[in-house]
């Protein structure tokens, strides 16, 4: 199958959504990162989604509506604080769970009687789904445990030959998925951090709990936004550069061909070592960090050192990033 990308016309995204109606899969860009579509009224194209990407079965899918109306066909109640959410962060990048109508499958929600919906915020992506006039569901448009793409290429890279079109919508705003709200019982959870920090969830709704133990997106559990370059984490403290020098060292010493990612304001304390400035903040880091992921294999870096951040407001869902793209290897 050839994998043609496309600019956003209207006539182009038209065409596109007749794609979706036809039970193929189409990739959009959002304004966290791509996502790769299907309508999710059709096991059919539903089941492709699975296939493509590698995924497992037990791992849900989120719907993507275009007016938070739609959330109804899905949904079978909207909640109090789940309409509070809405009226703050839709179109945004935020998906609230809620429980499913029967009209879903299965299939798209994991087997859950739940179901995870968001409006994003992208003129490109709202212009297609209204296109479309169905629930769309879609996962990152990575293959299974890469980076999320957060450019169309990224997206050719991974499944060029495994489905027909890509909509180019340039790079996405936010670089780090949706933060995942359950909003199923009396206190919210977040389920997966992301774009949205809890602070900012907190002063729309009040208490707001974060997951714990068992109690997670099912997708937490499996291997995420891994390059094929080894990721090493930083522990987050004011010296530690110091120890990422070392490591670095230590890697050079043995053949290996390190890069280390830091802020930019901080590169100069590595001195000539090779380095990727990430950007100037917390927010410019998760912005880039999967592309510069990406980047490092293209570059043919074998271990990628990263600098930690501190846990607080975007720094937290940077560092759920960083720790599941590294496998947990922190020094
Ligand atoms: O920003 C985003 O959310 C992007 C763009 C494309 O919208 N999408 C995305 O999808 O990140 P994906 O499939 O890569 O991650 C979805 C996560 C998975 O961890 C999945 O387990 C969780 O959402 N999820 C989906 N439905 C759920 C549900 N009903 N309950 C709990 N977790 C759910
Ligand atoms: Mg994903």
């Amino acid at each position: 199958m050839e994998t043609k990308i496309y600019e956003p016309t209207s006539e182009n995204i038209k065409k596109i959504a007749e794609l979706i109606k036809n039970d193929e899969l189409v990739a959009f860009p959002t304004e966290t990162v791509y996502g790769l579509g299907a309508n999710a009224l059709s096991t059919k194209a539903v089941e492709k989604i699975f296939e493509v990407k590698n995924r497992p079965a037990d791992n849900p899918l989120i719907v993507h509506v275009c007016s938070p109306l739609q959330i109804m066909r899905v949904a079978m109640e909207f909640p109090e604080k789940a309409r509070l959410l809405a009226d703050h962060f839709m179109p945004g990048p935020l998906t609230i769970v809620l429980e499913k109508k029967p009209i879903l499958s299965d299939l798209v929600t994991g087997g859950l009687n739940t179901v995870g919906v968001r409006m994003p915020d992208h003129p490109v992506a709202l212009e297609f789904i209204n296109a479309c006039n169905l629930p769309v569901c879609a996962p990152s448009a990575n293959l299974s445990t890469r980076p999320s793409p957060t450019i169309a290429r990224h997206v050719f890279d991974d499944m060029n030959g495994r489905i027909p079109a890509i909509l180019d919508g340039g790079q996405c705003d936010f670089g780090i998925e949706s933060t995942i709200v359950d909003v199923t019982g009396k206190v919210p959870v977040v389920l997966r951090k992301g774009a949205i920090s809890i602070e900012e969830l907190r002063a729309v709704v009040g208490e707001v709990k974060e997951a714990t133990g068992e109690i997670h997106a099912p997708g937490n559990r499996y291997k995420h936004y891994a390059p094929k370059a080894e990721v090493l984490l930083s522990a987050y403290y004011d010296e530690m550069h110091v120890s990422i020098c070392e490591k670095y060292d230590e890697l050079v010493a043995a053949c290996k061909k390190p890069v280390i990612l830091c802020l930019n304001y901080r590169a100069e304390m590595y001195g000539d070592r090779e380095i990727m400035e990430v950007g100037k903040d917390y927010a410019e880091y998760a912005h880039n960090l999967f592309a510069f992921l990406r980047y490092a294999d293209e570059r043919g870096y074998d271990t990628v050192i990263a600098e930690g951040v501190k846990n607080e407001g975007i720094g937290e869902s940077l560092i759920n990033r960083l720790i599941k793209s590294s496998g947990g290897q922190v020094i």
